[in-house]
């Protein structure tokens, strides 16, 4: 939508880094989301009001609850989750905007400021609070900040001449008295939908303000080169936008001034470049823990609000030891780990094999800390697999007797971290399937971290089962065998949307994956490491992750066109 509606701030926003894209695209959909309901042209006054109230008031709700059953809500919530973005100002400046249902009349410009300030400023200043977070600061002078308002004011003035048609459709000026009355008839041409010497005389006054108002070179200065950028390319989007404001001349008043591709091309070009550089000169990072996100600005001294889940933090590492900081362009979406060698751990002790089991445990849960620490996304474990059925039955039932445990007992109770569980539910204990069913749908709304859990996993058994589905599809004609695309696969796994392996590791000694995920690990970067499972800590996760920021990642590609 925003690519028909809206293009120059459809290029922006893909000018930044892909990191930072999904938040951006969050923000800009609930503000135009908003603006929509506002707008409806088919409904009432009080019905756009009624409608634009509850999308606010359920946000606050989804905030607390830290999901969404709407999506433009729910990638929100998602964004301010992981920046630790604080929507309080963005929430004010919605509320702000709902006086919007009813006609805006605005004596003077300190009037039509104060509006412009007060629900235009919140949005650029949560993009501002974005960049902060991700190490790419906007400082902003404090001989600047009268600067940097007046740009705003001057977008927004910007954007009022190119709705003009649209906001006269609706019988509305959004203009001050002031300036209407400087240009004496104007205003009743506009009603009248007449270009008149006094209209063309006034748009011609509002651009020229606006022009100045978004020319404010010193505003970048001290700034990062990322959003320097950003600020220079809207600035020639909206001057390149008040060119064809000036050039539409009478067509103004009835439908929206554009500029064409070529001008817009004109300063998109240079900026690609300009900005693929800057962006180039400082990783962009995420915060290493995503945070539950407020609307209600810093928590009083009375704890977290009624009905609000607040996340335990992992325990330190006994060492004290914090994890590193990974470049997001260094970071594996997606760690898999083969957690061997707790027999072998266990016979070295002269204990039983179970021992080592259980020491593993432990082991697993020390991964799950460092990967919450260190703001992985997914990990996969491989608890226990198809073939090791071929063990004692001893220990197998030792097996899934600690898996059992480890369920009841919930080491991971009230952390960020949604477990779900891969495998076949055939020869398991009913209790144990029902139970890793349970935990997955208690934690689903856990944005925080994925861990799956493998346990009588097999990756052929996944193959084959994924397989006779695409065949049963075929068989019933939802599916031309002749079509079959990898995606088609993909859909068709036990977990239709784990993503990639980035990093397979696995401990132990062995070079082998064991029949563990053909499908996800065909590019993933192995790592072989030969301590026991026992015997590793976060650590190890940490210097895996770090070590794998140092691969090269092709992908088949010759190495000039390499891309991590
Ligand atoms: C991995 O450790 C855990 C499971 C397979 C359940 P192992 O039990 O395979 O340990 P080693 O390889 O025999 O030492
Ligand atoms: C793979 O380890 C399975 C798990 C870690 C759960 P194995 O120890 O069973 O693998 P092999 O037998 O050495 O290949
Ligand atoms: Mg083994």
């Amino acid at each position: 939508m925003t690519r028909g509606e809206d293009p120059g701030a459809y290029a922006l926003i893909r000018l930044l880094p892909r990191v930072l894209r999904p938040a951006c695209w969050a923000v800009w959909a609930a503000v135009s989301n908003l603006d929509d309901l506002i707008d409806d042209r088919d409904a009432t006054d009080a019905e756009r009001a009624a409608r634009a109230e509850s999308w606010i008031t359920a946000l606050e709700a989804d905030l607390v609850s830290g999901t969404s059953t709407d999506p433009v809500r729910l990638a929100l919530v998602d964004a301010a989750t992981r920046w630790h973005l604080d929507l309080s100002g963005l929430r004010d400046g919605m509320v702000v905007s709902l006086g919007d249902v009813h006609r805006r009349h605005f004596d003077d410009w300190a009037q039509w400021r104060a509006w412009s300030r007060g629900h235009v400023a919140p949005v650029y200043d949560l993009f501002r609070d974005l960049f902060d977070r991700a190490g790419a600061p906007v400082l902003l002078r404090l001989d600047r900040q009268a600067g940097y308002e007046q740009f705003i004011h001057g977008a927004r003035l910007t954007d009022t001449l190119t709705d003009l048609a649209a906001d006269l459709a609706e019988n509305r000026v959004l203009l001050p008295r002031e300036i209407l009355e400087q240009f004496p008839g104007a205003e009743d041409d506009l009603g009248h939908g007449r270009w008149s010497t006094a209209t063309a005389a006034l748009v011609a006054e509002l651009t020229g303000l606006a022009r100045r108002w978004v020319t404010q070179p010193g505003l970048t200065h001290g700034m990062h080169p990322g959003p320097a950028v950003t600020v220079t390319t809207l600035t020639g989007l909206l001057l390149a936008q008040l060119d064809a404001v000036e050039a539409a001349g009478p067509a103004l008043l009835r439908s929206q001034a554009r500029p064409s591709p070529v001008a817009r091309a004109r300063v998109l070009v240079p900026a690609r470049i300009r900005s693929s550089l800057a962006w180039s000169l400082t990783p962009v990072t995420m915060p290493a823990t995503p945070r539950r996100p407020t609307a209600t600005g810093p928590r009083t001294a009375g704890g977290p609000p009624p009905g609000a889940t607040e996340f335990r933090q992992p325990p330190r590492h006994p060492s004290g030891c914090r994890p590193p900081r990974i470049g997001v362009e260094a970071m594996p979406a997606h760690v898999a780990i083969v957690m061997d060698g707790n027999g072998r751990w266990a016979e070295h002790r002269g204990l039983p094999r179970s021992e080592g089991h259980r020491a593993g445990a432990d082991a697993l849960h020390e991964m799950v800390y460092g990967a919450l620490e260190i703001g992985l996304s997914h990990l996969t474990v491989y608890g226990f697999s198809t073939e090791n059925w071929r063990r004692d039955t001893e220990e197998v039932e030792g097996i899934m007797g600690l898996l059992r445990h480890e369920l009841d007992d919930d080491p991971f109770r009230s952390l960020d971290v949604h477990l779900r569980w891969s495998g076949r539910s055939e020869k398991l204990p009913a209790d144990l399937v029902e139970s890793l069913r349970r935990k997955e749908t208690t934690t689903r709304t856990r944005t925080g971290l994925t861990c799956t859990l493998c346990f009588n996993y097999g990756g052929r058994d996944e193959i084959t089962r994924a397989a006779a589905a695409l065949a049963r599809a075929a068989q019933a004609g939802d599916l031309d065998p002749g079509a079959i695309g990898e995606e088609d696969f993909a859909r068709h796994l036990t977990l239709t949307d784990l993503p990639d392996v980035d990093l397979l590791w696995r401990t132990g000694g062995e070079q082998r994956t064991s029949n563990f995920l053909p499908w996800h690990a065909t590019y993933a970067e192995l790592h072989f490491t030969p301590d026991y499972w026992p015997d590793v800590d976060r650590r190890d996760l940490w210097k895996a992750i770090t070590e794998y920021g140092h691969r090269q990642r092709r992908h088949g590609a010759a190495r000039t066109a390499q891309r991590r």
